[in-house]
């Protein structure tokens, strides 16, 4: 019987058991695959060691051992659709393996993985299957022979041979199947057996072990592997349930503490569990994943990883709502995986506020739509159900995309629950319509700048870049090898006086634009002539073209020329760049670690970084930011760059990019904190130029700080002469203000704004104390011209007043002191004219009615309103009728005393 271990025990076990075989025990990668193209995420344990097994990269150990964050979500391995019908599919999920690069092969794999689940964790041998390759008599034997397995156990299969991905390392496998026993069988055929291959649950897959031996090339061939290896996979859910005697992976402790906190936060019973079971599962994968994606910097959005967790979360929000959720409640699922997991994945706890706010932020976004989007979905469905028709047109799903962020997957999945498919090709169609509008003409010309380039990539000479070295910048004698048209990609002999050309070197000073950094500008000279360089590109790998325009006479393929870099500006971007690396290490202090790079512009001017951060950023962090790069500046620390590989510069802690490819050999830029104990404070990834000391750079400044998308900031900040330059002008427009000020040293301004402020206040006072004064002067006159008609003071003036308020109060005031009265009062304010009228309640009660006077008079003015009887306001645009209007008033009120009394 197995024992009831927890997971941690189980990951550990795993992990201990091959340490004890000499395995290097490596930390998990991040889900987010740090140089590999091919790959959304990393899905198998043996990701991170691809280049390895493809003998491109070489590690300190042969065997290793991993528990590895995975996701399969797109790709060639994508469970998006299982997870929650299913009882064992995930999205996120755990994989341990242990991998062998050209050591141990079959005759040592097979025992071992034997060894660990029978003796290891007590599983019963009777419950467990073989199957192998159906020509890889080797590991038939290996089972049979040496392990003494009986031969009806093993099973030949041709699905037995696993690829990472349409390119990569491959092998065929052999895989360790579990017995869930007849009680398990979901596929209900009767003879259900392993060989039916028919994903039926009794037959678990739980351990797979390839045996790495060649390379899938894109070109469809396969080539033999350096030296071949061995890659196992054994996804950890699936291992618990087993030894947990679990009938499903969500049974587990890996997802009961979940369960616990949905049913608690719906008030749910077990009954409501079962009856919302796909809900509850969707919901904990999702929120799983969705934690661990956040902790390794991918936030929710339009384009490839962000999209697929907006995806998921979406998915999850989506099912929330149908089991019964009406507010908010993700967190507090990712409240419970971050405790749970944390542990073992410390990243979860340091992040755990910028995952909280993260995803807080995105379920408030979504609510929004949610609602409106689901109604008109429904309405959709319910219209196609009517006339028949099982397919949503495309351009009706783009729809719901474009306007209420419906993904697509999102819509197929509510479209399949109903039975309906989506015309996916009109779909399309309407996409890319829509990109080609919104992109109009605007990359045009890069991208055939670009292409010309592709076409004629063999037969371009590539150059040497020489700019790291600050000694060769100025006056580099170079060659010139080929000109080029910019506009046709035409190959020239020579470029004249007034031209642009794209010129190649065989070795140059200047910096191409990449990484950030802006390229290099400066003169290239021959002989016979001299041209301006204004841009420089690296269109395909090692091809450094300089965009230049001749200024004077005509530069020759062939012929020597002197290569120099504007180097003033040069030491500004230097400046830049390292000021760069410091701030982004200031800002992962100061805010934290998901503080990540997005975006970066190295330029002479400024830096302007991109970074992850939910919040606006306060005055004192900005303040604690800035103290943190000019405490490193003034320490002068040293800046070095070495080339390394990739495996090394990861092992030594370099940041790196997300989604950025970095090449086997790699450069690493470091600023070391203390050079004596060699402590690293920066260390980065980067192609870009430094300056030697960070003292070089001068003062630092941050000018601004802002939101430019969901969850990413932006600031700007100067350096070197910039900063200078800056602050000089601050001190000038200081000393300008002290002088109109009357103030000698700047210290004292804030003293007398103070002071200026404290007189303006009291001027403010007096005025309001004299405007009222004068008003009341004003209305004491008005008093004066107040008619009698039929017992009623009727009162018709224009006053000064500066809103409808003003004028309420004074014609209350009037009332008040006319006793039985009717007031108009008029003013004109912007040009237009504004009315009130009121009765005194007396006069109301005699039927007259301060709405109709006023709607009356308004129409004189070009207006209209009206009110209750006893207050009333209207407006109009005619302002030079106002008397008139005014005028009218008296007779109004006779003629409605009159025909109230007739009416009496
Ligand atoms: N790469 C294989 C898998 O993912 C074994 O680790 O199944």
């Amino acid at each position: 019987m197995p024992k009831p271990w927890t997971t941690n025990e189980i990951r550990q076990t795993f992990l201990d058991f091959f340490k004890k075989h000499h395995h290097a025990i490596v930390a998990s990668s991040s889900l987010v695959p740090s140089n590999d193209p091919t790959l959304l995420f990393v899905n198998a344990g043996m990701v991170q060691f691809k280049d390895v097994f493809l003998g491109v990269e070489s590690r300190s150990y042969t065997r290793a051992a991993t528990v590895q964050k995975c996701m399969r979500v797109s790709g060639k391995h994508n469970d998006l659709e299982n997870v929650g019908p299913s009882p064992r599919h995930h999205t996120f999920f755990e994989m341990l393996g242990n991998f062998s690069f050209g050591d141990y092969f079959k005759k040592e794999a097979i025992p071992m993985a034997y060894d660990l689940m029978v003796n290891g964790y007590g599983l019963d041998p009777a419950r467990l299957y073989y199957t192998i390759y159906p020509d890889d008599q080797e590991s038939f034997d290996i089972w049979s022979k040496d392990l003494g397995i009986n031969p009806d156990r093993i099973f030949r299969m041709e699905g037995n041979f696993w690829r990472m991905a349409d390119v990569g390392p491959c092998g065929p496998n052999s895989e360790i199947i579990y017995d869930r026993g007849p009680e398990g069988c979901t596929c209900g055929d009767p003879n259900c057996s392993i060989e039916l291959d028919n994903d039926c649950d009794r037959w678990l897959e739980v351990w797979n072990l390839v045996f790495m031996q060649f390379s899938q090339e894109a070109s469809g061939e396969m080539t033999p592997l350096p030296k071949p290896g061995v890659d196992t996979g054994m996804g950890l859910e699936r291992l618990v349930s087993v030894i947990q005697d679990k009938p499903d992976n969500y049974q587990t402790d890996l997802f009961t503490p979940i369960f616990e906190k949905l049913k608690a936060l719906l008030g749910h019973t077990d009954e409501h569990f079962a009856e919302h079971l796909v809900g509850y599962r969707v919901i904990a994968d999702h929120t799983r994943a969705a934690t661990f994606l956040i902790a390794d910097g991918v936030l929710p959005g339009n384009v490839g990883r962000d999209y697929v967790l907006r995806l998921i979360l979406r998915r999850a929000l989506r099912y929330g709502k149908m089991i019964g959720f009406t507010g908010p409640f993700i967190a507090e699922v990712a409240r419970v995986v971050i405790e749970q997991m944390g542990g073992h994945y410390t990243e979860l706890r340091e992040r755990a506020d910028f995952i909280i706010a993260a995803l807080q932020r995105e379920e408030a976004a979504f609510q929004q739509t949610l609602d409106r989007g689901i109604m008109l979905l429904d309405e959709l469905i319910g219209d196609l159900r009517k006339r028949g028709s099982t397919v949503i047109p495309g351009e009706r799903a783009f729809q719901l995309y474009s306007t209420f962020g419906f993904p697509y997957d999102l819509i197929n999945d509510v479209a399949k629950e109903h039975g309906l498919t989506i015309d996916r090709q009109a779909y399309d169609r309407a996409m890319l319509e829509e990109k080609t509008r919104s992109k109009a003409a605007s990359s045009f010309n890069v991208d055939t700048w670009i292409e010309h380039y592709r076409r004629m990539a063999s037969e371009l000479p590539t150059s040497e870049f020489l700019g790291y070295d600050y000694e060769h910048l100025r006056e580099v004698p170079v060659q010139v090898l080929a000109i080029i048209d910019p506009e046709t990609g035409e190959r020239l002999e020579q470029g004249a006086e007034g031209s642009a050309i794209d010129l190649l070197l065989n070795r140059t000073p200047f910096y191409a634009e990449s990484g950030g950094q802006v390229a290099d500008t400066g003169v290239i000279e021959t002989e016979y002539g001299r041209a301006i360089v204004e841009d420089v590109q690296k269109p395909i790998p090692n091809v450094i073209v300089h965009r230049a325009r001749i200024v004077s006479g005509t530069i020759r393929r062939g012929e020597n020329a002197r290569a120099t870099v504007d180097v003033e500006r040069r030491w500004d971007v230097m400046r830049n760049h390292t000021a760069t690396h410091l701030l982004h290490r200031a800002l992962r202090t100061v805010l934290g670690e998901h503080a990540q790079q997005r975006g970066s512009l190295v330029a002479p001017g400024y830096l302007r970084f991109d970074f992850n951060h939910l919040q606006k950023l306060t005055d004192e962090e900005l303040a604690a930011i800035e103290r943190e790069v000019n405490e490193h500046i003034l320490n002068d620390l040293p800046v070095g760059a070495d080339e390394t590989s990739l495996d090394e510069a990861r092992q030594r802690g370099a940041m790196m990019l997300f989604g950025e490819k970095y090449g086997d050999t790699v450069r690493m830029v470091s600023i070391d904190d203390q050079p004596q104990a060699q402590r690293v404070y920066s260390r980065e990834l980067c192609g870009g130029t430094h300056v030697r000391q960070t003292g070089q750079i001068g003062p630092m400044l941050i000018t601004n700080e802002q939101s430019i998308s969901q969850g990413v900031r932006r600031i700007v900040a100067l350096t070197g002469h910039a900063a200078e330059e800056y602050i000089a002008s601050q001190k000038q427009l200081l000393q300008a203000i002290g002088r109109q000020l009357g103030v000698q040293e700047p210290e004292k301004i804030k003293e007398r704004v103070e002071q200026l402020q404290e007189e303006r206040n009291q001027l403010a006072r007096q005025l309001q104390a004299l405007q009222s004064e004068l008003l009341r002067k004003q209305l004491e006159t008005a008093l004066k011209d107040a008619q009698q008609v039929d017992n009623i003071s009727v009162l018709a003036v224009q006053v000064n007043a500066g809103n409808v308020e003003q004028m309420r109060e004074m014609s209350d005031w009037l009332r008040d002191k006319l006793g039985t009265a009717f007031v108009v009062l008029g003013a004109v304010l912007n040009g237009k004219v504004l009315l009130t009228a009121a009765a005194t309640r007396d006069v109301v009660a005699r039927g007259i009615s301060a709405g109709k006077v006023v709607q009356q008079i308004a129409k004189i003015v070009g207006g209209s309103g009206g009110g209750r009887p006893d207050f009333a306001q209207a407006g109009g645009p005619d302002a030079p009728k106002l008397p008139e209007a005014l005028a009218k008033v008296a007779a109004l009120v006779e003629e409605q005393v009159g025909s109230a009394s007739r009416v009496s």
